[in-house]
């Protein structure tokens, strides 16, 4: 079945879908993106993450490229027009097409958008859960707004291939004083020997992810101990369980860390149970 992208105003073929070589995001990684479910044909969680776009545009002053209502109509379409029902709808707006030179372009030039769906593949996912992921740590070398969805991603590409190549599925980045900060492309979380979840408080240092959000809504509601604290590898490696979030992992059990097996070294019963029941959490999107 042949893709579509919606690039600039217009939906085309994805084999032939372009931006222009001068477009800021191309040159200077100078845009924003979000990655948002589709479950079942509809969109999870699309009010959050639009407003968490609206604060990474505002935070570089990107003006938004069309209003909500529209950016809504265009994400439905782009997953429907490739018959997604199971997987992503990916989104990414830049500060559009100038001559090259860092200073903005002037005032009134067009944002760039683009707007991609595929497919996931349901039972694949499904058997990575029930495995669990291996994670390899590594110093988190990026700048201090992590906070902004940025498509600057070169620290986070080369975590992840790092994991790749070490047989992992996820790299936990670690701050100066120790601290696990969060994954190459989700956010931490562990499992005390108590039962309490702790994941870092999201200042700076993280990403607010919206599963993450929801998760700890979540956890409330089925009467879970929670702690919004920084946590190190030591007590990772000594945790009952551990596991990230992510719009593209839901909640997956974490199993591995360095080597050395998390817990018993399989997915944990909380893990487990936050993963099946967070779609009654999440909002769907009619
Ligand atoms: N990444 N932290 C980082 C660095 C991320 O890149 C992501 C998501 C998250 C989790 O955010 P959310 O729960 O809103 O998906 C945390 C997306 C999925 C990606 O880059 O593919």
């Amino acid at each position: 079945m042949s893709r579509i992208a919606y690039v600039n105003g217009r939906y085309v073929p994805h084999g032939a879908a372009q931006v222009h070589v001068e477009d800021r995001g191309y040159q200077f990684a100078d845009g924003v993106y979000e990655v948002c479910e589709v479950r079942n044909g509809h969109l999870i969680d699309m009010r959050l993450h639009l407003d968490r776009l609206d604060r990474s545009l505002a935070a570089l002053r990107i003006p938004s490229p069309m209003s909500r209502a529209a950016l809504e109509r265009v994400l439905k379409e782009t997953a429907r027009r490739n018959r997604v029902r199971n997987g992503l709808v990916y989104l990414q707006i830049t500060r559009g097409v100038a001559p090259r030179d860092q200073v903005f372009p002037p005032a009134g030039t067009p944002p760039g958008i683009v707007v991609t769906a595929r497919a996931l593949n349901s039972a694949a996912r499904q058997k990575a859960a029930a495995e669990g992921i291996r994670v390899i740590s590594l110093p988190d070398n990026r700048w201090e707004r992590v906070d902004i969805k940025t498509v600057g991603l070169l620290p986070n590409v080369l975590a992840k291939q790092a994991a790749r190549e070490a047989g992992a599925q996820e790299a936990w980045l670690v701050d100066a004083n120790g601290f696990v900060t969060e994954g190459a492309s989700s956010n931490a979380w562990i499992v005390t020997l108590a039962g309490t979840l702790v994941t870092r408080p999201a200042e700076h240092g993280i990403l607010r992810g919206i599963t993450r959000t929801v998760v700890m809504e979540e956890a409330a509601a089925l009467g879970l101990a929670l702690e919004e604290r920084a946590f190190t590898l030591r007590e990772a490696h000594e945790a009952a369980e551990a596991f990230i979030t992510a719009a593209t992992a839901l909640v997956m059990p974490v199993v591995q860390l360095d080597g050395r097996p998390i817990g018993q070294g399989a997915p944990g019963p909380v893990a487990c149970q936050l993963r099946q029941q967070f779609h009654d959490f999440a909002e769907i999107c009619p």
